[in-house]
């Protein structure tokens, strides 16, 4: 087998990446009035324009030709076949079966999958239906009015950002409250204002054996065995989601409150499955549905348009040609919607848990750049605080814009505002503004020739700085789940160029080994003399001044 840096399209890459170095994204487009119709793709209700990267049509015809080399369509049946494409862990990898509304049969281990999904989402209806409508009591017989999800990661991120960013699609009959943290601080301030008779605790943990949810779900179920002086009262407030029922069992939760996860489904794309009920609860069933519809939509697109047309195909390859080829090392993603401000900690984690690695899939040390770090905000607060570093330091940071058409809180005037913003600043980072335009600005204001001077260098802009506008036509339930499905696909495809494993995250294992190390030598209060001296000392210091106040 080829490594990728022997393939043919790989070299050609290589040189012609020296080459568009040279080039401005602002001479690109004034020598082709085409760009936009060229590197654009319109689906019906989001739009991505990619004219402004540094990419002519011989870039993306290599980009896409690497992609043919890398076998890209055949893994990508591969993938929604339900082969065991997450090797490391010997895993299908099929979070796409759980929004596949045509149910189309798959088998793994010898069963038909689509019949679990089927039964799963029948389970997720009849019970966010019953909290919703008052039908589920707590201990003293009253309706809950609060759900709080105690999870972590995958298992909270997800759904957090999706209710977060629909809220104007809840009618609030059940309100989502999120407890990821084992920062105490956390729970405590979640807990404070509710009523334990009233709130349904859900604890989300595909293994069961996370620390920190475990930790946290003790301490949920120590205040309601508080108010309601009764163990049994558990039942009516805890249920679980997770891959593994006899830990949840064994931690109290009754077997018929516990929801499956499956080991083919990653955390960080388990949204779609009973990991999504505070969605159901929160935004009623029927649009957890069509956050599925919207998802699968995309999956239709993903899987059955020609590569050169496929818009998580184009975003990886982009991805890679900045990061890989013209050595860009992180990148932003600026939302100019309020509803998706948690969009950005969702996707590290989707980007940078899965394709963070810097081994390839033989196990051999990756030479070349893999994915950029994935940072981001939402781009009006962005545009007042990190904006100039985009502008103007010598990093290079691809960035994506992402924004609607349509407000779902129009206001008059405001949404105005935020769009001219949106356009205005893809626009100033491609074009940016040489030193004669800055002069002949300043001239025209009458400032003084050594003031020009002075200031001149200081406002040159560059420019050519790539983005990525996709454009939705409106925030809904829909185009959320079509949004949160190019993203997985990209990170899919990401890894089949880079050679990546993408559906492990062997990465977080190391640390959580150690912190449970040192927990029990803070407890024990015997700091073992094996750490190396900063950990040492850190840890003396900390038991020090910790002894020290409680004198
Ligand atoms: O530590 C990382 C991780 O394993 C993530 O991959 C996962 O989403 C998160 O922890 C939570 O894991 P679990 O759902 O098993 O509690």
């Amino acid at each position: 087998m080829k490594s990728r840096e022997q393939l043919n399209s790989w070299q050609q890459l290589t040189q012609h990446a020296d080459h568009m170095k040279k080039q401005h994204m602002k001479e690109l487009f004034a020598q082709d009035g085409q760009r936009f119709e060229k590197f654009s793709i319109k689906l019906p209700s989001i739009l991505l324009d990619y004219s402004k990267n540094t990419i002519t049509s011989e870039t993306m015809s290599l980009l896409t030709q690497l992609a043919k080399e890398c076998d890209l369509e055949k893994w990508r049946e591969r993938m929604f076949s339900g082969e065991r494409i997450n090797s490391t862990e010997d895993r299908a990898v099929l979070h796409t079966a759980l929004r596949d509304r045509s149910y189309t049969p798959i088998q793994v281990d010898g069963y038909d999958i689509s019949k679990e999904v089927e039964r799963t989402l029948a389970q997720i209806k009849v019970f966010s239906e019953d909290i919703r409508q008052g039908r589920w009591k707590g201990y003293s017989g009253k309706r809950i009015t609060d759900i709080v999800n105690i999870g972590v990661g995958g298992s909270n991120l997800g759904p957090q950002m999706v209710t977060e960013a629909l809220k104007r699609f809840s009618d609030h009959t059940v309100n989502v409250h999120y407890v990821s943290n084992v920062d105490g601080a956390q729970i405590a301030e979640v807990l404070r204002p509710l009523k334990p008779e009233n709130v349904l605790f859900i604890v989300s943990s595909k293994t069961f054996t996370t620390t920190e949810t475990m930790l946290n779900a003790k301490t949920a179920l120590k205040w309601l065995i508080a108010s309601s002086f009764d163990q049994s009262a558990i039942a009516q407030h805890f249920i679980a989601v997770t891959a593994n029922k006899k830990n949840a069992i064994n931690f109290g939760i009754a077997e018929h409150n516990i929801f499956d996860m499956w080991d083919w489904v990653g955390g960080r794309f388990s949204l779609w499955s009973a990991i999504g009920l505070p969605i159901a609860i929160n935004l009623g069933y029927d649009n957890f549905v069509e956050l599925l519809n919207g998802a699968y939509d995309i999956d239709c697109h993903f899987q059955h348009t020609e590569l050169s047309n496929n818009i998580p195909v184009i975003l990886a390859l982009l991805s890679m040609w900045n990061c890989t080829f013209l050595g860009a090392q992180s990148q932003a993603i600026l939302p100019y919607d309020q509803s998706l401000h948690m969009l950005s900690a969702y996707l590290q984690q989707a980007e940078m848990e899965s394709n963070g690695k810097s081994v390839n899939w033989y196990g051999e040390t990756i030479s070349y750049p893999t994915v950029p770090s994935i940072w981001g905000e939402l781009g009006i607060n962005g545009q007042h605080a990190f904006y100039q570093y985009l502008h103007q330091s010598n990093n290079i940071v691809p960035a994506d814009f992402i924004g609607s058409v349509e407000s779902v809180t129009p206001i008059q005037g405001h949404h105005e505002t935020l769009m001219s913003n949106f356009f205005a600043q893809t626009q100033a980072l491609m074009q940016g503004v040489n030193e004669q335009q800055v002069r002949a600005d300043l001239i025209a204001k009458g400032r003084s020739a050594d003031y020009i001077d002075k200031v001149a260098p200081h406002k040159v802009h560059q420019g050519n700085r790539p983005t990525n506008t996709l454009l939705m036509d409106k925030i809904s339930p829909f185009t959320l789940g079509s949004l949160i499905a190019i993203y997985e696909h990209k990170i899919f495809v990401q890894g089949i160029l880079l050679q990546i494993c993408s559906f492990d995250q062997w990465g977080v294992e190391l640390g959580k080994g150690l912190a449970s190390q040192i927990e029990s030598e803070l407890y024990h209060n015997n700091i073992d003399l094996s750490h190396d001296s900063s950990t040492w000392n850190l840890l003396m210091h900390y038991q020090e001044v910790k002894s020290n106040d409680k004198v």
